[in-house]
């Protein structure tokens, strides 16, 4: 027995979260496989390429890791430029692929938890506008209903579209995603379209499998206003929830799609949500300044005080996790972490890391919260999208030229904390010293 130990509810899922782009290597039919050839697009040059090599079978070196240290499920994407190639061809050999990949977690004891859209398009729907196009959920949806009626007997736990809202504005505000465009009334009709687009796929996979559970993934940034007392402050703060965390949730509340100036309705969409599925790495202190109206006039900045990641991304804010879980809460639903991870190549804040965050969901869960499960982004370095190979988010290190993964002083603390179901004393004071009088006061 433990001496100490902050307990987890049973039956609470442990896992780490991957997206096939980053993990499969050889995606050659898809948006992103494009834009990484454009030069200036990725930082370095760099390429998903190999990717983790997991299109090859190495999905099973990670997933038997993941499952020897104690993890129960593992969420993962199902590439739609693999199943659906052309707009009128299945590729069967993929889904036998995947069916394989799920039979084996399965085996490992891993639930899976399947994304259906991680920021990846096929060329052909990228060469017709994209999610642009009014199109685009109708070919969705279709994709959708293959997948679920492949799978239904092996999953129920299904995330429609990864991040739409921060999907919107990565490719139409800040333009590092692909078509790399800066247009508030294309990334309107986006959201839009992405709104159709997950309803249309909630309710087909209802249809095919009553059961099951289907949500959207929230890209959940926590925004803290500069000043308690400044009231432009608070304004500005109001506006970044508004039009980055909730602007996708109010769709799925009300059916309102709103951003920035642009309005519309999109019924099918009410209710659409049967979790909620948080994604939450770090938080700003935000203030009103007169100079900024691409940033809907704020400006951010880390929380002083907060550690930082070694490439700048990602700043320490526990804090952050637990305002993200107040907001969750609202909804009355069971709620999951369906990401949450830090960029560090030496390890040296992602033990502390993980273990702050792990405490503020075990409070919530304490505070009667539906909390149920938790995924750390990721079970082994992959491919960052515009960042390219300089993040390195992995509980395990990857070499990209030979393949080899290495162990981090990470995948220890994840292991114990999975195994015992708890953070305790013992995990944290020898895997994350640097916090042990933060969670153990003595
Ligand atoms: C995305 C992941 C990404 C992670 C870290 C999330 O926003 O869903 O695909 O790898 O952030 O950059």
């Amino acid at each position: 027995m433990p001496e100490a130990i902050y307990q987890f509810p049973e039956g609470f899922l442990w896992g780490t979260a991957t997206a096939a782009h980053q993990v499969e290597g050889h995606n050659t039919n898809n948006n992103w496989s494009a834009w990484e050839v454009e030069p200036g697009r990725i930082i370095n040059g760099d390429k998903a390429g190999l990717a983790c090599d997991w299109w090859n079978g190495r999905w099973e070196v990670d997933l038997q890791n993941a499952a020897r240290d104690g993890q129960n499920a593992h969420r993962f994407s199902v590439e739609w430029s693999r199943v659906m190639p052309a707009p009128d061809r299945w590729d069967e050999s993929a889904l036998d692929q995947y069916r394989t990949m799920l039979k084996g977690m399965r085996r490992l004891g891993l639930t899976p938890v399947v994304t259906l859209h991680h920021f990846t398009d096929p060329l052909w729907i990228y060469e017709m506008g994209g999610w642009e196009n009014e199109q685009t959920p109708i070919y969705f949806k279709k994709f959708v209903r293959k997948v679920v009626t492949a799978f239904k007997d092996e999953v129920k736990l299904w995330v429609t579209l990864n991040e739409p809202n921060g999907l919107v504005v990565n490719s139409y505000i800040s333009g590092g995603f692909p078509p790399g465009k800066k247009d508030f009334k294309a990334a309107f009709r986006a959201l839009k379209n992405l709104v159709r687009g997950h309803a249309a796929a909630y309710h087909a996979i209802h249809e095919i499998q009553p059961d099951a559970m289907a949500s959207y993934a929230l890209y959940y940034r926590g925004f803290f206003p500069k000043s308690n007392w400044s009231p432009l402050d608070a304004l500005a703060t109001r506006s970044l929830m508004g039009n980055v965390n909730e602007v996708f949730s109010n769709a799925i509340k009300d059916g309102q799609v709103k951003f920035a100036l642009f309005k519309d309705f999109v019924r099918e969409a009410v209710g659409s949500q049967d979790y909620v599925a948080i994604q939450y790495y770090s938080s700003d202190l935000v203030s009103f300044t007169p100079f900024n109206p691409g940033e809907l006039f704020t400006r951010r900045r880390s929380p002083p005080g907060a550690e930082v990641s070694e490439t700048g991304f990602i700043a320490n804010v526990p804090d952050g996790m637990t305002q993200a879980l107040k907001w969750a809460r609202q909804f009355r639903k069971p709620i999951y972490i369906t990401e949450n991870g830090v960029d560090d190549s030496k390890d040296t804040l992602r033990p502390s890391y993980i273990a702050q965050h792990l405490h503020k969901v075990w409070q919530a869960a304490n505070f009667n919260y539906q909390m149920k499960g938790y995924f750390h982004w990721s079970q082994v370095d992959n491919f960052e999208w515009e960042r390219g190979w300089s993040q390195r988010f992995g509980l395990w290190g990857l070499n990209t030229q030979t393949q080899q993964r290495t162990r981090r002083r990470s995948a220890d603390l994840y292991a114990a904390i999975c195994k015992e179901n708890g953070i305790s004393l013992e995990a944290v004071r020898q895997f994350a010293p640097e916090v042990f009088e933060i969670l153990f006061p003595s």
